[in-house]
């Protein structure tokens, strides 16, 4: 099948374009490559794909309307797999407007796209921060969430609306995904688990937010990806029986599931992982909890296992000692 997979340079976008090489789908890598973090990476990411003849780079800015236009009605994609956005919570306080170009306006690029050239299923990131205030655990794609905390979420939880409206006006089956931390080789250099394993190889502190009182339900790479291939094949259809009581269901073809590892691991837990795969204790910095942050994720995943039969199960440690080990020979 022809897909187009956007944040191709990013860490799942890469990950997912290299799982659908393997299985011989013909793929289009879409990004920008932003210097939102180190290009160095995103350039590592893409030169692994760009030696594969099933796959081209596509390097367009997602709210370029014309480009992206051209791009649908020469490609004429098959299936969507969106997954460029400008990510990361504590950013969107400090450059808001690059979330709503990429985020707000890219997705709108991207259901036209959809729109006009018959795509049979659009998959999209979506973000376990749309849950934001909601004091419910484990959190289910079946509460409603209109209590964001970052204008990060607020434009993941916008991508939903705009999805759906797109879904009833047009019957463009589309399905979003609510990724819980996701971590693994490869992973940003602006989350958690980079930033600890490159403080503590270097002897410096680490920062330790909320004092610590923080749990993640963090999902290893490998996890998500087959998440996102299995997806990809579950399709909604329009069906006039299904409840409406339900955000995560319509009558139109839209639905939206959480991927988690439905296993909340307590901040000590994973900076005990992080130390045992460098071989050396942290320093901490205990700080107050940022501006934007959540407490804890926790996600309910009885939809997923139900519609894919994935169970996201890697360990912490495993996952974390696959990074670390990454991470070395990286920076050698
Ligand atoms: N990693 C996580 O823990 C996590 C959690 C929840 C949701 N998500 C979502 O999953 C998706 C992928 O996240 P990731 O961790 O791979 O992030 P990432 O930053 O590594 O990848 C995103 C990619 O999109 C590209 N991009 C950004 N704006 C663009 C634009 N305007 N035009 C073209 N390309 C653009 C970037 O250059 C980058 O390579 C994002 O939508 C993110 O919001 C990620």
């Amino acid at each position: 099948m022809k897909y187009l997979v956007t944040g191709a340079a990013g860490f799942i976008g890469a990950a997912t374009c290299q799982r659908l090489l393997d299985s011989e789908h013909e793929v289009v890598g879409l990004d920008n490559l932003n210097s939102y973090y180190l290009p160095r990476l995103k350039q590592y990411r893409l030169d692994k794909l760009q030696n594969q003849s099933n796959f081209r780079e596509a390097r367009i800015d997602l709210a370029d309307r014309a480009a992206m236009q051209a791009l649908f009605a020469k490609e004429k994609f098959q299936r969507v797999i969106h997954l460029g956005a400008q990510a990361g919570v504590r950013y969107s306080i400090e450059a808001p407007f690059d979330y709503v170009d990429s985020n707000l306006v890219g997705t709108m690029s991207i259901l036209e796209g959809c729109r006009h050239h018959d795509v049979e299923h659009l998959v999209y990131a979506s973000s376990s921060s749309v849950y934001g205030m909601n004091p419910k655990i484990p959190f289910s794609e079946s509460d409603a969430v209109d209590h964001p905390v970052s204008l990060y979420a607020a434009t993941k939880k916008s991508n939903e609306l705009m999805a759906h409206s797109y879904s009833n006006l047009y019957n463009i089956a589309t399905t979003g995904l609510r990724f819980f931390t996701v971590y693994g080789p490869a992973g940003r250099p602006d989350m958690a688990p980079w930033l600890f394993t490159e403080a503590i190889l270097n002897n410096k502190p680490i920062k330790v937010f909320n004092q610590g009182k923080m749990q993640r339900d963090f999902t290893y790479i490998d996890d998500i990806v087959e998440g996102i291939v299995r997806i990809q094949d579950v399709i909604p259809k329009a069906n006039a029986q299904d409840p409406l009581n339900n955000p995560a269901t319509s009558t139109a073809p839209y639905r939206l599931y959480n991927i988690g590892n439905n296993n909340p691991i307590e901040l000590a837990t994973f900076i005990d992982a992080i130390e045992q795969a460098c071989g050396k204790k942290a320093e901490k910095i205990l700080l107050p909890m940022q501006a934007g942050d959540v407490q804890r994720t926790y996600a309910d995943i009885d939809a997923l296992v139900s519609a894919t039969g994935h169970q996201p199960s890697v360990d912490i440690y495993q996952g974390i000692e696959k990074f670390v080990a990454w991470y070395k020979a990286f920076h050698k």
